[in-house]
Formats: structure tokens, sequence, C-alpha cells
């Protein structure tokens, strides 16, 4: 396919890091050399963009990546262009900086960019796209919760981590006679609580959409123990809630535009589990090992069927696209229809109602 309006296209890698990335920029930029276009790696997202840190890819740069996992460009979920925090004396100052973007874009003589990121990093495109740049989204996140797309790559690699983790803590619980919490992260949706916690039989799912009664919580593991089963293994998402009760928040980062950093629910159903029943009870937080390591099988085809895809769509003039999974295929969606949008586990959820009849509780 020839489009010989592109001659140089960028790339920039947005949001936090997950495994998968390396392969989408490997299979965007190796179809685009391999047709003659050349390609500019933008460092650390948009910050990279907003501070002109630009430079040309060659083929070995971008060869032997595939396995790895984060970024070679670098990633940053701090620098949002219309929203850009610098530090001014012992305070942040939040500025839009969307003109230096567009100056710096126009100045490395880009014709399009591919930009690789969650929710932020779309919401972020679709505001350059109304400055008139042209702009394809893929979309990656270990959460899976953005609109439109019913699987974003990186998911499964993080699934597979939390369920080894989920599988490993068995060891303990059941020689100890152990209520072992795991909390895993999936911000404000529970899809990788809910896929982890599936693939490794936990007992316990405790996820966002579904607020949870601590003492049905309690009842389970005790209930477990009246029958023989000397522990209970409790999967939790970092957003679950109480019923009534609040989000657990463990961190404020005040530069992001996105400040909420979420966490400490492990441990407060831990201590009441241990309070209500007596058994002894652990935490584990999973945190950032969740978005380590080699992308799975699986992730490494998703990117790279993303990365061709995104592809396609800047060969064929179709910008302001997000790549997106729908109804099984790969397709495109408006990048406007994705920004400010959260996808959760729905109410009818088929793999919630598999679990329930495995006798799988959600606290409810
Ligand atoms: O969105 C990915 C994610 O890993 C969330 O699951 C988590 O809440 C957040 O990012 C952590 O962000 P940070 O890397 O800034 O601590």
């Amino acid at each position: 396919m020839a489009n010989d309006k592109l001659k140089r296209i960028g790339i920039l890698t947005g949001g936090g890091d997950c495994p998968g990335l390396n392969a989408v920029i490997r299979s965007v930029a190796k179809a685009a050399m391999s047709g003659g276009l050349e390609v500019i790696g933008i460092a650390d997202g948009y910050l990279g963009l907003i501070e002109n840190r630009l430079h040309t890819m060659t083929m070995r740069e971008v060869s032997g990546i595939l396995t790895q996992g984060g970024t070679i460009l670098g990633s940053c979920n701090k620098a949002d262009p219309s929203n850009y925090a610098v530090r001014v004396g012992d305070k942040w100052q939040h500025r839009d900086v969307r003109d230096q973007v567009v100056a710096n874009y126009h100045q490395a003589g880009l014709d399009a960019m591919v930009v690789i990121g969650g929710d932020g990093t779309m919401a972020g495109a679709a505001q350059l796209v109304q400055r008139g740049l042209k702009i394809v989204g893929v979309p990656k996140t270990i959460d899976n919760d953005l609109w439109a797309t019913e699987i974003t790559f990186g998911h499964d690699s993080a699934v597979a981590t939390a369920s080894d983790a989920l599988d490993k803590v068995h060891t303990t619980a059941s020689s100890h006679h152990r209520v072992m919490v795991v909390e895993l992260m999936g911000r404000y949706a529970g899809w990788l609580a809910l896929h982890a916690g599936l693939a490794s039989g936990a007992d316990v799912i405790l996820i966002p959409e579904i607020p949870f009664d601590l003492e049905k919580v309690a009842h389970k593991c005790a209930a477990r123990r009246a029958i023989g089963k000397g522990f209970t293994i409790i999967a939790v998402g970092e957003g679950a809630k109480p019923l009534g009760g609040d989000l657990f928040v463990n961190h404020i980062v005040k530069d992001s535009p996105d400040p909420v950093r979420l966490g400490g629910i492990g441990k407060f159903v831990a201590n009441a589990v241990e309070d209500m029943t007596g058994l002894d009870s652990r935490t584990i937080v999973l945190g950032h090992v969740q978005r380590g390591g080699t992308p799975t099988a699986f992730d490494r085809i998703l990117a790279t069927q993303f990365g061709y895809h995104a592809f396609q769509l800047l060969m064929a003039g179709e910008f302001n696209r997000m790549v997106a999974m729908q109804a099984g295929r790969i397709d495109s969606v408006c990048i406007d229809e994705v920004a400010g949008k959260v996808r959760t586990v729905p109410a009818d959820s088929p793999t919630v109602a598999a679990a329930r009849s495995l006798g799988t509780s959600f606290g409810d």
C-alpha cells in the first residue's frame, strides 16, 4: 500500500509501561522503513515532544526487541501537553504547552504520528488532532480498561504474571492454613483481578464493579475452614471497595494529570478477615511486577497485529483513529470516542458468572 504523502512518521509510547510496547514499535517501524519512510522515535511519550527529544530510528534499533518488556523509547505518565506540570520554586504550575508540541512536530518534519498508550495518551492525542496533527493511536494497558476495544495488549502478560503469583501463594497458604490476600493493579476496572483470579482458582475475587460485604468475605473464609479447606486465596483489585466505603488511595502524584494512585485495600481486607475470623492472614501487593517482563506469545501477536493495522491506517490516510478490537476483529474507532471513558467489567459479565458457578465469592 503506498501513500506518497507520507515521508516521515513519529512514534511515541505514553503512560505506564507494559509488555508488548516494543512489539508495536517494531511492527510499525519495520513496515514503515521497509516502505521507504523515515521513522522518528520520540523519547518518553509527550514529554519528548514537549522537550524536543527526537531521533531517527534505524532498522537495527528495532530488531531483536519483540521479546523485551518496557519500551525502548521510554515513557511518561505525567506529560499532558494541555496540562503540563512545571516546578516553580516549591510549587507545581500547570501550563498548556500544546503550541510548543505542534511547533516541534512541524519542525521535525513529521507527516503523521503513531501514539501507543492508554486513556491519558489517547486524550492527549484527541487534543493534538484538534490542532491539526495527524495521529493514529494504538491501545495499551495492563488494566484492559480502554474504551471501545475489547482487549489491550499488555493485559494478557499481566494476567500471566499475576496468576503465577497467585499460584505460588497457594504453597504458603496451604502449608500454614492461612488467608492470603493478593492485591492486584487495574485502577477502577476489575479485569486484571477477575482474569488472574479465575486463572488461578482464587476463592474470593474482589473487584471495583462489585462492592463487597466484609462479613460475607469473612464468612467464606470461615466456611472453607469448617469443611476442612485450611486456606483461602483472595484476589483483590486495587480499586475494590467495601459496601458504602471509599477507594483506598496510596499516593498522590502531584505533577500527574491523573494524580491518584490506589493501594491499601489488600491490607484492609486481610486485617478485617483476621479480626473477624481469627484466621491467620497475610497481604501481598504485586505492584509494578505486573507490568514487567517479556510479553506473552498472545501479547506479541496482538501487539504486532495492532502495529500493522496502525501502519495500514497511516497509509490509507485515516487519521484521528485508534486501533481497536471489536467483536473479535481488529478495526479502528475515532480517538475522540475513547478519551475520558473507562471500560469496566459489566454487571452481566459471563466471566463473573462462570466464576460464581465454581463457588467463587465476589463478597456480595
Ligand atoms: O494503568 C496502569 C497502572 O499500572 C495501574 O494499574 C496502576 O494503578 C497505575 O498504573 C500505577 O501507576 P504508577 O506507575 O504511576 O505508579
